[in-house]
C-alpha cells in the first residue's frame, strides 16, 4: 500500500531554522502579521520574507493558498513556502493549505513553522491526503523520501488531533490504491487476499468462494462473474469497536475488478476505464481499515462482491433469467447492468445474516449519475429522511459532494417484465434512479437504507483540492464522519 508521508510535530525551536535542508512553511495570515519562527525566516533572508508579504504575490493568494519563495539566501533551505491561512480558517481551508505544502514538496523534507495555528492536525491531514502518487507501475519511480516535521505551539494536543485524521487518511489511500490498480494485477483473488491481509490489523476477515456463494444461493452474483476465468468472491470484514451484541452498520460494495459491459459489450473508446469499477468496494475496504486504525467504537461490517463481468462462451446472456438470493428472479436485458446484480444479493445476505441497524451501498453503478451530477457530487438515494440528513450532514462537513436524488413507484415501475419478477434495466430515461430502484427491491421492509452511486466521484481525470487526477476515495471521510456522529455516542 502507498505509505502516507510520516508527520512529526514538536515544539518550536527557532534555531534550527537557519540549517533545514529541505522547505521551510510558514502560515501567515490575511494582515501579514509574522509569529516568531517567521520573524526569523525575514531576519535570516533580510528581510525577503517580509518583502514577499507586501507585495502582489500574497496579496493575490486565496485562503489555502501558497507561494514559494525559491532558494532564499541566508536559509540553508531551498524555498520558504508561504502559506494564506487565516486565524479564524476553517477545516477546509485548513486541509487546503496542507494540500498547497504538498504540492510544493516534492520529495524535500519540510519544516511546517506552524506557532499557535488552529486547526493544525487539518494543515497536517490536508499534507497527507494531497501527497499521493500511484507509481506502483512506473520503472522510474523514485523511492518515497522526506518526512515532514511541524513546530506548533501545543505538539501533544496536534498529534492527538492528528491521529484519528491520519487513520482516515490511511483508508483514503487503500481506496486509492484499489481503485487505481489495474484488473489485471488486482484480480479478484488479488483483492480478496488483500482483504485477507487486514485481520493483521484486528478486523475479522471472511474470503467467500464460489461454491459458498452457489450454497448461499447468489445467483445473480455468480452470473455476472461467470464469463470470467478469476473466481467470484464475498469478502466479509467485521469490526466489533461498540457494545458487544449492538446491530451493526452496513456497508456494502460493488467490487467489479473489469467491466467489459459482458456479452453487451462497451464501445472501445475508454473501457480502461472500467478498471476503476471496483470502486465502491474499494470505499467499503478503505472505511474498515481506518476503523480499525482509529480503533472506532462501533460495530460496522463491510461486504464486498468482487466479480469480473467478460464476454465468453459461459457468459450470461441477454434475455437469461436468474433467480437472486432472495428468491425473485430477474431477466438480464443488459449484461452490461451488471453492478445491481452483484450487490442486491450481497445487500440480501447482509440484512439476512447481520440483521443490521442500517445499511449503505457504495457502486459506480450508473453512467447517467455523471451525466446528472458531473464529478462533483455522487448520487444519494435512501428511503429514511433522518438517516439521509445526517448523511448529507456528514459529506458536508467533510467538503465530499453529495447530492440526494429521489426514489418512486412510477420509476420502480419501468422494471416490469414481462416474463420474469423484474428486467434488470428499466431504459434509457432516469437510468440512475431505476437502478436504485432496482436496489430498493432488495432492501427489507423497516432497513434505513442508502445508496450512493459513486460513478462521478470515485476516480476524475483532473487533479483535486486533496487529490492527484485518478481515484479520490470519495467517501471515505464522510462514512466515517458519519459513523463517529450516529454509532459512536452513547
Ligand atoms: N460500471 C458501469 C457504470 C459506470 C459508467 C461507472 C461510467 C463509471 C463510469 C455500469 O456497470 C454500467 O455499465 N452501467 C450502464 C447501465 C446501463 C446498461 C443500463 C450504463 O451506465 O451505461
Ligand atoms: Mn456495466
Ligand atoms: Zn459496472
Amino acid at each position: 500500500m502507498t505509505d502516507l508521508t510520516p508527520i512529526s510535530f514538536a515544539d518550536t525551536d527557532i534555531d534550527q531554522i537557519a540549517g533545514h535542508a529541505g522547505r521551510i512553511a510558514v502560515l501567515i495570515d490575511r494582515d501579514g502579521r509574522l509569529d516568531a519562527g517567521a520573524r526569523r525566516v525575514n531576519k535570516l533572508t533580510r528581510g525577503g520574507l517580509a518583502r514577499l508579504i507586501e507585495g502582489a504575490p500574497f496579496a493575490k493568494l486565496k485562503p489555502g493558498d501558497a507561494v514559494a519563495m525559491a532558494y532564499p539566501g541566508g536559509l540553508a533551505a531551498d524555498a520558504v513556502d508561504v502559506v494564506c491561512l487565516p486565524k479564524g480558517a476553517d477545516r477546509h481551508v485548513a486541509r487546503r493549505a496542507g494540500a498547497s505544502l504538498a504540492k510544493l514538496r516534492g520529495q524535500s523534507d519540510v519544516l511546517i513553522l506552524a506557532a499557535g495555528t488552529r486547526r493544525v492536525a487539518e494543515v497536517a491531514y490536508g499534507v497527507a491526503l494531497r501527497d499521493y502518487r500511484f507509481d506502483d507501475h512506473k520503472s522510474d519511480a523514485e523511492a518515497r523520501k522526506g518526512a515532514v516535521r511541524v513546530m506548533c505551539s501545543k505538539p501533544d494536543a496536534a498529534q492527538e488531533a492528528y491521529a484519528p485524521l491520519m487513520a482516515i487518511a490511511e483508508g483514503a489511500f487503500m481506496t486509492r490504491d484499489l481503485t487505481n490498480a489495474p484488473a489485471n494485477v488486482l484480480t479478484t483473488t488479488a483483492f480478496a487476499d488483500q482483504l485477507a491481509q487486514m485481520k493483521s490489523i484486528g478486523l475479522k476477515v471472511e474470503v467467500l468462494n464460489e461454491d459458498d456463494l452457489a450454497s448461499l444461493g447468489m445467483r445473480t452474483l455468480l452470473s455476472v462473474g461467470q464469463g470470467s476465468d478469476s473466481p467470484s468472491h464475498v469478502v466479509v470484514m467485521r469490526w466489533d469497536g461498540g457494545k458487544k451484541g449492538a446491530a451493526p452498520l452496513a456497508l456494502v460494495g460493488k467490487g467489479v475488478v473489469f467491466d467489459t459491459g459482458g456479452i453487451s459489450l462497451k464501445p472501445g473508446a475508454g473501457m480502461e476505464d472500467m478498471t476503476m469499477d471496483m470502486g465502491g468496494a474499494g470505499v467499503v475496504s478503505g472505511v474498515m481499515r481506518s476503523l480499525a486504525r482509529r480503533k472506532a467504537a462501533a460495530n460496522v461490517v463491510g461486504l464486498v462482491g468482487i466479480v469480473e463481468n467478460m464476454p465468453s462462451g459461459n457468459a450470461t446472456r441477454p434475455g437469461d433469467v436468474i433467480t437472486s438470493m432472495k428468491g425473485d428472479t430477474v431477466e438480464v436485458i443488459n449484461t452490461d447492468a451488471e453492478g445491481r446484480l452483484v450487490l442486491c444479493d450481497v445487500m440480501w445476505y447482509a440484512q439476512d445474516r447481520f440483521k443490521p441497524a442500517a445499511m449503505i451501498d457504495l457502486a459506480t453503478l450508473t453512467g447517467a449519475i455523471v451525466v446528472s451530477l458531473g464529478h462533483e457530487n455522487a448520487g444519494v438515494f435512501s428511503n429514511d429522511d433522518a438517516f439521509c440528513a445526517a448523511f448529507l450532514k456528514a459529506a458536508k462537513t467533510e467538503g465530499e459532494g453529495a447530492w440526494r436524488m429521489p426514489l418512486g413507484k412510477a420509476y420502480d415501475d419501468l422494471l416490469k417484465s414481462r416474463i420474469a419478477d423484474m428486467k434488470n434495466i428499466g431504459g434509457r430515461m432516469a437510468g440512475a434512479i431505476s437502478a436504485a430502484q432496482f436496489l430498493q427491491r432488495f432492501v427489507k421492509d423497516g432497513m434505513p437504507w442508502i445508496h450512493l452511486d459513486i460513478a462521478g466521484v470515485a476516480s476524475v481525470k483532473t487533479d483535486t483540492t486533496l487529490a492527484p487526477k485518478g481515484a479520490t476515495g470519495w467517501g471515505v471521510a464522510t462514512l466515517n464522519r458519519l459513523i463517529s456522529d450516529m454509532f459512536e455516542k452513547d
